[in-house]
């Protein structure tokens, strides 16, 4: 890793440092947009879910559900399948508008994202969605050049160089920057799905079930690359899941959903003396007493 620590290194001092670029975007005029609607305040939670409540007809997924995301931390949102976690990241990435309550990111509320208000907020989170989700017609190259292409007016060069850099940046070679998704392993198309999610050097990092079907060594591996990419662009993490050996190992606070509900919410330490039956189902099962074990922790 010692390698894709000193490219991304590079990456983040290199002239052509996105970083960079976004900053003289700044300079162009859309700061203002950026202090009108009070999300620069860094003392400001960096995501908020207020009070949601989400229904697909009669069927009810979220109820008054709240919590707060602060800046710098790795959040995980955890459950069981079909609680509702994707449509929650849905909702906070302003993908989709909940029944009721609200979402906000950066102190701006996400239906303004989806009403195609300040574009420049778009650049400050990147999104891996559930499975990947890269563009099968599009090589690896083309799908992490895909961010930039919209949101900036960058040259095909500084691009293709930007490109290059992320691809290192996650350890995939160099020589898999023109195969297609089909042509990668399940572990390359993760790695591939998350250069294109920081392709834009984000504050804020957006994670669909990332390890979810990988061998627990590459899950691991995996795992070690976000910690590293967190520590590198000083990025805040917020990662749907429900792999407990994930959990384990990088989230610094958890909210687990059921019910609708926020069971819970703490650190795996704090949840794992928790009360409350479902909890108690999903962290003291098979599963998670082994995902606990093997992060070296004592079973209470
Ligand atoms: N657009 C939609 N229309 C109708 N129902 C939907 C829609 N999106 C999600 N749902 C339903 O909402 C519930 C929650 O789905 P969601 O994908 O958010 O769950 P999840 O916690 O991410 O599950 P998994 O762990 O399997 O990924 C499911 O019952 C799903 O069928
Ligand atoms: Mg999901």
């Amino acid at each position: 890793m010692d390698l894709v620590f000193h490219v991304a290194l590079d990456a983040l001092f290199s002239p052509v440092s996105l970083a960079r670029e976004s900053k003289k975007m700044g300079a162009m005029g859309l700061s203002g947009v950026e202090s009108r609607g009070g999300f620069n305040d860094i003392s400001a939670p960096i995501v908020e879910v207020s009070h949601v409540s989400t229904s697909f007809g009669s069927a009810g997924v979220h109820e008054d559900v709240s919590f707060t995301i602060r800046r710098g931390e790795v959040f995980a949102i955890a459950g069981g399948n079909g609680c509702g976690k994707s449509t929650l990241m849905r909702e906070i990435v302003g993908l989709q508008e909940p029944t009721s309550g609200s979402t906000s990111l950066f102190g701006m509320e996400s239906r303004l994202l989806r009403d195609g208000h300040p574009q420049a907020i778009h650049r400050r989170f990147g999104v891996m969605f559930q499975q990947g989700a890269l563009f099968s017609s599009l090589t690896l190259a083309e799908n992490v050049a895909v961010p930039l292409k919209e949101h900036t007016t960058l040259s095909q060069d500084i691009i293709h160089d930007i490109v290059a850099l992320k691809i290192a940046s996650v350890g995939l070679p160099a020589d898999s920057a023109g195969k297609y998704p089909n042509e990668l392993s399940g572990g390359m198309r993760r790695r591939a799905a998350l250069a294109r999610a920081i392709v834009m050097d984000p504050e804020l990092l957006f994670l669909d079930e990332p390890t979810a079907g990988l061998d627990p060594i590459i899950a691991a591996g995996f795992d070690e690359l976000v910690l590293q990419l967190k520590a590198l662009l000083g990025l805040t993490v917020v990662m749907v899941t429900h792999d407990l050996d994930s959990l384990w190992r990088i989230s610094d606070r958890v909210a687990v959903l059921g019910h609708g509900r926020v069971l819970g919410l703490g650190t795996m330490e704090e949840l794992s003396r928790s009360n409350d039956p479902l909890i108690r189902e999903y962290f003291h099962g098979v599963r998670g007493r082994a995902a606990r074990e093997q992060a070296g922790k004592h079973a209470v």
